[in-house]
């Protein structure tokens, strides 16, 4: 039997792609997908993977206690999570800031 999949879609520069996650799994996965998504810490630490959730943030699992410190700390708008600390269980859309 196949895993149930989603869709997460992820916008940067203008540019969109859409890969399939499998259900449950954490967001870092993506990186290996996706370039335009960037890990380094992948502990709440370095704020590299934060990314907007511009549809389905219900589909994420609820921040933990480091992302929601780091978060706060950062003074992060209301859509903002960090992908090293998500697991999808629905399709996404996820806009990457363009930092550079
Ligand atoms: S990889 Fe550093 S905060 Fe996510």
């Amino acid at each position: 039997m196949a895993a149930e999949t989603h869709p997460i879609t992820l916008r940067f520069r203008g540019h969109t792609k859409v890969v399939p996650l499998r259900h449950g799994l954490g967001l870092q996965v993506l990186g290996k997908d996706c370039e335009w998504l960037e890990f380094d810490c992948r502990k709440a630490d370095c704020g590299i993977c934060i990314v907007r959730v511009k549809e389905g943030a219900e589909n994420l699992s609820p921040p933990t206690v480091p992302e929601a410190d780091f978060l706060k700390a950062m003074h992060a708008a209301p859509d903002e999570r960090l992908a090293c600390q998500c697991r999808a269980f629905g399709p996404l859309t996820l806009e990457i800031d363009d930092y550079t």
